[in-house]
């Protein structure tokens, strides 16, 4: 690990923000021997400690481009001097360019084949409230008692009250009482026929279902793509709106641009939702829809204030031209390669404790015998942040920019750290 030298002015006025902690609400359990001040692409400093870390957790797979990605900040800073924010009550340019490029983006780069429009927002979990909402309305305009919505156990969808109700760790449901009504969550595994007997008996009631193509938060699952054929048979059959969360998968992040967009149009979404990569950190994310079920709705049945505006829709202007490259894409496949293989070649030399390494691009998950504490404390010492997923799950989700080099070097400390907690 690099040791770095700042001032001690600098190091003074750190120490002293270190300690305001005390003032924000207790909802997060952080080291507290930690503050990051910078960053640049894969790497993460922290000016106070003095050192610096690989970031294999890139803000929780958010800046695909890398911290201080220098094109980011130019056309911020370019577009902060022209306008920030002129509100949905007018047009801007940004917005309408990037909504016309995520739609025929989308459909070049082999995504929803009928994707038609798209509703900006701000958040995941705002984007997955449009989708819940519009998969609603879908539903009521057919008949007035076709209004749930089924999901997934293992599933995350958001903290929002429209988004944590088809969220299904009860760990984050349970202390808030009473979440939307209707929803109910299926089991992934579970045989097409099962499903899809369940939906049928429930048709009249049921109005969309929601999926991740891979489940992130809930241990990086990838969902077989004939289970996601199926579900789409299932949904057609039903009159069922099907929405993909591609919040944490897409965004190129699983090779492809959406994770979708592996699958043939015939498992396809009618809705799609995606935030985190889409502005490499600025707060921006979209629902995007079909024509049916945009037909479905009328101006006024939704809004946002923030939703579209110039400055974040410059940002995915530019997020979107690179990722929407075939070159682009082809590299973060070798580097997802790259990671899997090494990740296999460690699990191999601890079988008892690395059960599974599973996962697509560079969206990586290895399971552990036991909840991975130790070893994410371990290479964090070593120079290494990395995060959980599930019970038990070590989760790689670095930067799509990042160097081979780094992105060994960091394997090369995950090996450590595994070895000196397991060895
Ligand atoms: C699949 C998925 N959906 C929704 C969300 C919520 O997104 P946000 O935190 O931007 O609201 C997340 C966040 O981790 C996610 O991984």
């Amino acid at each position: 690990m690099l040791k770095l030298r700042p001032s001690s002015r600098i190091s003074q006025k750190l120490s002293h923000v270190l300690g305001k902690q005390g003032f924000q609400v207790t909802t997060y359990a952080r080291p507290d021997d930690l503050l990051i001040t910078r960053g640049q692409n894969a790497r993460l400093f922290d000016d106070l400690h003095k050192k610096e870390y690989i970031d294999f957790t890139a803000g929780i797979a958010v800046t695909a481009l890398g911290h201080a990605n220098p094109e980011v900040a130019k056309i911020m800073c370019d577009q902060a001097g022209k306008l920030i924010h002129s509100s949905n009550l007018y047009f801007n340019p940004e917005c309408l360019e990037l909504s016309e490029k995520i739609v025929e983006k989308t459909k070049e780069f082999g995504g929803q084949h009928d994707c038609a429009k798209v509703f900006l927002c701000n958040s995941g979990t705002e984007a997955n409230e449009a989708a819940l909402k519009f998969a609603k309305k879908h539903g009521i305009n057919s008949s007035p008692t076709k209004q749930a919505i089924l999901a997934f156990e293992n599933s995350f969808h958001g903290r929002t009250m429209g988004a944590l109700s088809v969220t299904s760790n009860p760990k984050y449901r349970a202390p808030f009482g009473d979440l939307v009504p209707g929803t109910e969550f299926l089991n992934v595994h579970d045989e097409l026929t099962t499903l899809s007997s369940y939906i049928s008996a429930k048709k009249d009631k049921v109005a969309g279902l929601i999926i991740e193509p891979v489940q992130g938060e809930g241990g990086v699952f990838p969902v077989p793509a004939e289970k996601l054929l199926g579900l789409r048979q299932i949904c057609n059959d039903n009159n069922v709106v099907l929405i993909y969360d591609e919040i944490q998968c897409g965004m190129g992040r699983t090779g492809k641009l959406w994770a979708h967009s592996h699958l043939p149009p015939a498992a396809h979404p009618d809705i799609f939702t995606t935030a985190k990569a889409l502005g490499n950190g600025f707060p921006i994310a979209g629902t995007l829809v079909n024509e049916k079920i945009n037909n479905a709705l009328q101006v006024g049945d939704h809004g946002t204030t923030y939703g579209g505006n110039p400055l974040g829709c410059a940002i995915s202007n530019y997020v979107l031209d690179v990722i929407g490259e075939d070159k682009f894409l082809a590299e973060v496949t070798r580097k997802g390669e790259l990671l899997s293989h090494r990740l296999k070649k460690l699990q191999q030399k601890f079988p008892a404790q690395i059960t599974d390494v599973r996962g697509q691009g560079l969206i990586v998950g290895a399971e552990f015998t036991e909840a991975p504490k130790d070893v994410i404390n371990e290479a964090r010492n070593l120079g290494l942040l990395i995060i959980t997923a599930g019970k038990s799950t070590v989760r790689f989700v670095p930067a799509l920019t990042i160097p081979d080099e780094d992105l060994n070097s960091g394997l090369d400390i995950f090996e450590k750290a595994v070895e000196k907690v397991y060895g």
